[in-house]
């Protein structure tokens, strides 16, 4: 399916701004409706309302300010006596200011809807000129009326226009919103902790951690998660342990009856020395598989994961390389640390190196940490493996070079998965094999 470009953006904009966490996410689920819906009431109830209200408290001011002028023209003599009356009722205050004529005015600041209804109203009700002043005095507005023989300047309250509640409503908005926000976080906290337990559990145990049981919480299905993950684990441990144990059985119960072929055998009499010495060879060889197949069975089973100084690590490794007579260099930086199993990954670099010291004069052992994640490379200038064989290597007993069993680096790979890490064979560039393991920090 072809995207338009339009969709395309306006989903990378979207997701750009949208929250990446589950917790952001739930939250905005529940106060986006929330919002909104406030936001509807207030614009058509409270609109509506406030409309009306302005209107008819406009359509008051005007007819008494009409009222008023009225009664002067009726009789202009008892001015002074009506002012005094209408400002004591009306709440105006008013002055009379003589022979003046009404100036143009600069318009309102922010004109809204109470100026155009009092305008309007004062429209209706005055046959004269007039004009509305409404930042002259602070909390009033003055209303100019040109009479015949001067100009009529009346302040009105602004109290008397405008109503004071919109900002409770916005308060009252704003606080529910909050109020939920709180509690909405409070309750979604717990249902995402339940989550974010199962990952990291999860991925631990990925790594060949082991998390332990997780305490199931929040709800139902998070529980149920965490319920099947507390059963996976312990069924695979089980699982684990079975197989080890069937192993280290097999192998520890064929050892007995070898050494006594071998015993049986030392005791013939010397009949044929060449096939005597290929049958001991042969002994010897299953006598070495037992050894690695007991090893590899003790160490899976019962081996945690703990901090671990690699450096220190690959040193020894070199170091017992060096004693058997290899030629090896170590360059690590120093302090390169990880969570790992130190025993399973000393066999593991072990394994590698006897292969190199097979097949080659010169290694190197190397480490770096980038980002989370830890690269050892070993290298040799032997004849290296052509890609066509890179898989069936790694694959037990399929391909064994002299006197080996073709299970190293079955073991090494098995190990290093086990950590959540891998393992890729490569060229050296020069000539020979480069192993490169790749493990989480
Ligand atoms: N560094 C290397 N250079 C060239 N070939 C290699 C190298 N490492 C391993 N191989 C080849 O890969 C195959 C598998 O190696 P693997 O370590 O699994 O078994 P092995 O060394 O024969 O036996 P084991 O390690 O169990 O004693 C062997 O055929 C081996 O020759
Ligand atoms: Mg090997």
């Amino acid at each position: 399916m072809k995207l338009r470009p339009g969709g395309f953006s306006a989903d990378r904009v979207l997701r750009r701004f949208l929250p990446r966490t589950l917790f952001g996410r739930s939250l905005l689920i529940v106060l986006i409706p929330l919002v909104l819906l406030q936001a509807v009431a207030l614009l058509l109830f409270y609109g509506n309302h406030l409309n009306e209200l302005s209107r008819r408290l406009a359509g008051g001011v005007a007819g008494e300010v009409g009222f008023m002028i009225d009664e002067i023209d009726r009789a202009p003599d008892t001015r002074g006596l009506i002012i005094q009356e209408t400002d004591r009722y009306f709440q105006f205050s008013t002055v009379f200011l003589r022979n003046q004529v009404l100036r143009r005015l600069p318009p309102p600041d922010a004109p809204g809807p109470v100026d155009d209804d009092l305008a309007r109203g004062l429209a209706q009700n005055l046959h004269r000129p007039f004009n509305v002043a409404w930042n002259t005095t602070p909390g009033f507005i003055r209303i100019n009326v040109q009479m015949a023989d001067g100009v009529l300047s009346i302040d009105v309250s602004r109290k008397r226009l405008y109503i004071g509640t919109f900002y409770l409503f916005l308060i009252w908005v704003i606080g529910t919103a909050g109020l939920l926000f709180g509690i909405s976080a409070l309750f979604l906290r717990t249902q995402v902790r339940g989550i974010t337990r199962l990952a990291v559990a999860a991925e631990a145990f990925g790594m060949g951690r082991d998390p332990g049981p997780i305490k199931p919480e929040g709800a139902v299905e998070v529980r149920r998660a965490a319920a099947a993950f507390n059963r996976m684990q312990e069924r695979l441990r089980r699982f684990l342990a079975q197989r080890t144990t069937m192993l280290a059985g097999v192998s520890h119960d064929l050892r007995t009856p070898l050494t006594r072929l071998r015993l049986s055998l030392a005791m013939l009499p010397e009949a044929d020395a060449g096939e005597m010495a290929e049958m001991t060879g042969d002994i010897e060889e299953m006598e070495q598989l037992i050894a690695t197949y007991l090893s590899f069975a003790r160490g899976e089973g019962s081996e945690q994961a703990v901090p671990t100084d690699v450096t220190g690590l690959l040193e020894d490794v070199a170091a017992a390389a060096r004693r058997a007579g290899a030629r090896i260099d170590c360059d690590a930086p120093e302090g390169l640390s990880a969570t790992l199993r130190p025993e399973a990954m000393r066999r593991v670099l072990t394994n590698l190196i006897d292969n190199a010291r097979r097949h080659a004069g010169q290694m190197w052992l190397g480490a770096a940490m980038s980002g989370r994640t830890l690269r050892i490379v070993i290298e040799d200038d032997g004849p290296g493996i052509p890609a066509s064989q890179r898989e069936a290597v790694f694959r037990p007993f399929e391909t064994a070079s002299a006197g080996g069993t073709g299970l190293g680096l079955a073991i090494a790979r098995d190990i290093v998965g086990a950590h959540g890490g891998d393992i890729f064979l490569l060229d050296r560039p020069g000539g020979g094999l480069r192993v490169v393991i790749e493990l989480p920090a």
